[in-house]
């Protein structure tokens, strides 16, 4: 495959997910980064497929809550490849975090798949704190459905939002 020469730029970087609800393990990998790259941009995957149990505004609003105390973030949305919006914002750097050996088979397969799709884009990886390391958004969901205190695994900022919507259920 012919690759692309075109040069992004390695100071802006993206760190793309779900983000349905941010969690404290995104928060922690958010404010590491933070620390490191001057221009970091949150990227909500808006993928009309999938049902969410937030929409991608509600998720982008969540996350500017919880980041309101970074200075070089932005909150932004996807949809497509992740590859063609990080070429529309000239980012060159992916962001991941990794939990586990299992997050590893999946982020390899995803980092080399943007890679040989871009032939520029970098991935870069995180270790999760090992504070965080068991926590997602599919478990923080599973525990607050049930009526559990989430409290230890989500931002206090969006505590209320999270515990109003099961309730309306
Ligand atoms: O938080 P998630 O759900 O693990 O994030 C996955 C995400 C959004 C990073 C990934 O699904 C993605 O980049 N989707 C966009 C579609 C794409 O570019 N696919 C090809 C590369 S795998």
């Amino acid at each position: 495959m012919l690759r692309e020469v075109t040069t992004l730029d390695n100071r802006i970087c993206v760190y793309p997910g779900s983000f349905d609800p941010v969690t404290l393990g995104h928060l922690d990998i958010i404010q590491r980064v933070s620390g490191m790259f001057p221009d970091l941009r949150v990227a909500v995957l808006d993928n009309p497929d999938k049902v969410k149990l937030f929409s991608v505004s509600e998720r982008m609003t969540m996350l500017s809550k919880a980041c309101a105390h970074l200075p070089n973030i932005q909150i932004d949305s996807f949809s497509g490849l992740l590859v063609d919006y990080m070429r529309k914002i000239n980012a060159g750097i992916v962001i991941r975090g990794l939990r586990s050996a299992s997050d590893f088979e999946t982020e390899f397969q995803m980092a080399q798949m943007n890679s040989q799709l871009s032939g520029t884009v970098e991935s870069l990886f995180l270790m999760t704190s090992p504070d965080h390391a068991y926590i997602s958004s599919g478990i923080v969901k599973q525990i607050a459905s049930f009526g559990g205190d989430i409290s230890a695994f989500v931002p206090q900022c969006i505590l209320p939002e999270i515990t109003k919507r099961f309730q309306s259920k």
